[in-house]
């Protein structure tokens, strides 16, 4: 979590408190049993969800000009033709309650409904941010007690999608309703989100929900069957390597809960942002496809240097995430320091990612690509999507990359 710094301390303490909560299975047993995703969740993130969130590069500065200036540029840029759809505005919109309880946006979003039709106007969605606790992690208002009006507002300014953060929930509910009792408390998790995901197919309006709870107590195992459609798998990321590599890392073993409509959210995109090199952005952006994420740019897009577009709207990387199958990629073996991954497409594609999460790796002692740990008969064509060329992949073949890139290739399937 990333916390404004009121809030940093308390929930902090108590993400401390509760750090092994994903392993408290026991609470899974009260919930009511359902074994696949509803068909709702299909409706909408059949393919993960893409667009731009606020959060990332604004913080709690956001303005409903910087939302409208981003929407502009989702369309000049042409991030808008690469698949690019959700303007999504994060924490720190919220005003107070009116006396019948309907939120009302602060000073800094002076209409949300003339906010929302603009961005529609664009032929682009819009996407909103609160929490199932008193306060969201920036301590503006949440919807506790107020969750279907809540939903209603959003269905009535036209919202798209809603990012759920769990904060507040964690204190002011869990802790106090069932202190010592962490079965308990992750029940009372799972009713919230469960609450306000029926608030929400209430309004009769498709909005994708995603659940930002921190991986705690194994979402993926609960919330597809709830209507969720992507979760939190982790905390929060951060623009540096070791942290975006971290996460990645973590994704591993999740492969088989990511599809249509439910996905793992590794967090928001990066890319653009801090001090990533462009390797590390390149490699980022990657693998970030490859596993079938939600792929939310979270930079500043008026001023977004053209290597940057560059990245974010490569279609044959795109192409991987938006893959229909939904198939996110597994590591398939790490040899050193240097991963390898493979990831099935549909028709009978593949895409590998060798990833070299350590040095350079020249000629000197380059990189041996096993295709045989793959299950790949070589010699086979493959297209770079990094260079855009096409080349053949034989086994054994030396790979040179300096530290942190990627060599992220294609091989086309046999299906028409
Ligand atoms: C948490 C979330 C972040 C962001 C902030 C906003 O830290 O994990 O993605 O939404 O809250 O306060």
């Amino acid at each position: 979590m990333r916390l404004v710094p009121s809030m940093c301390v308390a929930v902090l303490s108590l993400a401390a408190a509760l750090s092994g909560a994903q392993t408290a299975s026991s609470a899974k047993t009260a919930r009511p049993h359902r074994s696949k995703a509803e068909p709702a969740a299909a409706r909408v993130a059949a393919t993960p969800p893409m667009g731009w969130n606020s959060w990332n590069y604004f913080f709690g500065k956001v303005t409903d000009k910087d939302i409208r200036d981003s929407a502009d540029e989702i369309v000049s840029t042409g991030m808008k033709d690469a698949g690019y759809v959700y303007v999504n505005i994060d924490d720190t919109w919220q005003g107070e309650r009116d006396a019948n309880g309907v939120i009302h946006p602060n000073g800094k979003f002076p209409d949300m409904k003339a906010l929302s039709d603009y961005v529609h106007s664009k032929g682009l969605k819009i996407g909103i941010y609160s929490g199932p606790g008193t306060k969201t992690c920036a301590g503006f208002e949440g919807s506790y007690g107020h969750e279907e009006q809540d939903a209603k507002t959003y269905a009535e300014w036209g919202i798209d999608y809603l990012k759920y953060d769990l904060c507040s929930f964690i204190p002011d509910v869990m802790q106090k309703q069932a202190p010592n009792d962490e079965a308990a408390q992750m029940r009372l998790m799972y009713q919230a989100y469960d609450k306000m995901a029926k608030a929400l197919k209430a309004t009769g309006r498709p909005i994708v929900l995603s659940l930002c709870q921190y991986g705690w107590d194994s979402p993926w195992e609960w919330a597809p069957a709830i209507g969720g459609n992507l979760w939190r798998t982790t905390g929060d990321i951060e623009p540096h390597w070791d942290r975006i590599y971290t996460i990645l890392s973590q994704q591993e073993g999740l492969e088989k809960y990511a599809g249509p409509g439910h996905w793992n959210d590794p967090d928001m995109l990066e890319v653009g942002n801090g001090k990533l090199t462009i390797a590390e952005n390149r490699s980022h952006f990657s693998m970030w496809a490859m596993l079938s994420a939600p792929l939310l740019a979270g930079n500043d897009l008026p001023h977004m240097k053209p290597e940057i577009k560059q990245i974010l709207t490569n279609k044959d990387v795109i192409a991987l995430d938006q893959d229909k199958l939904g198939r996110q990629a597994s590591r398939v073996y790490s040899d050193g320091e240097v991963d390898v991954w493979l990831k099935h497409l549909s028709g009978g594609a593949k895409a590998i990612a060798v990833l070299n999460a350590g040095s350079d790796r020249v000629a000197t002692h380059p990189f041996h690509l096993s295709l045989k740990k793959l299950g790949i008969a070589g010699p086979v064509k493959a297209k770079d999507l990094w260079t855009g060329q096409e080349r053949e992949l034989k086994d054994n073949m030396t790979v040179e990359l300096k530290s942190h890139d990627i060599l992220l290739v294609r091989i086309a399937g046999t299906a028409k």
